[in-house]
């Protein structure tokens, strides 16, 4: 295994996207989900890759519309978002630091938060009762 990188560099991003999406597409709870919107993989991989480093190198590339995205996406469930964030912290800490693995998690998990917090909006869930994505 490769020495664990301190330094966030374009190419490790690239690295970070691929890697987390080759373990989503073969997850049972996941790959269903996203195997079944997706249709082409080399436009929304390189498209992940422009949303992370805008997020994190603030590189300004990226200028999708992510809300929308998954407002339309009917089942999901508390348990797939904890999933996704699972995973993505594993991925984050096999190439990089603690510290800077971090830098990726914790955004990670405040864009999930607002999701969540948009798809309840959408679904006229309130925050607090039990259908609540974000709560
Ligand atoms: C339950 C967890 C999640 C699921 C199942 C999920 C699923 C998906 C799917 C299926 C798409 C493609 C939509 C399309 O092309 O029509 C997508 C796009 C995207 N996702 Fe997620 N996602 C999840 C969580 C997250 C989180 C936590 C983030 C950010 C930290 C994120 C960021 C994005 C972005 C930036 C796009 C591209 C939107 C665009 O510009 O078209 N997703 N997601």
């Amino acid at each position: 295994m490769m020495e664990k990188a301190t330094q966030i560099t374009p190419q490790l991003i690239e690295k970070l996207v691929y890697d987390f999406y080759d373990q989503i597409r073969t997850d049972d709870l996941l790959g269903p989900v996203f195997n079944a919107e997706i249709d082409d993989w080399d436009e929304h991989l390189p498209k992940m890759v422009s949303f992370w480093s805008s997020v994190i190198l603030k590189t300004c590339t990226y200028n999708g519309r992510p809300v929308p995205a998954h407002a339309k996406l009917e089942g999901l469930t508390k348990a797939h978002f904890d999933h996704w964030l699972t995973m993505f912290e594993e991925t984050a800490n096999k190439i990089f630091t603690p510290q800077s693995a971090n830098e990726f998690v914790s955004r990670a998990h405040q864009i999930a938060f607002s999701l969540k917090n948009a798809i309840d909006v959408q679904r006229g869930v309130l925050p607090g009762t039990p259908d609540s994505l974000a709560s």
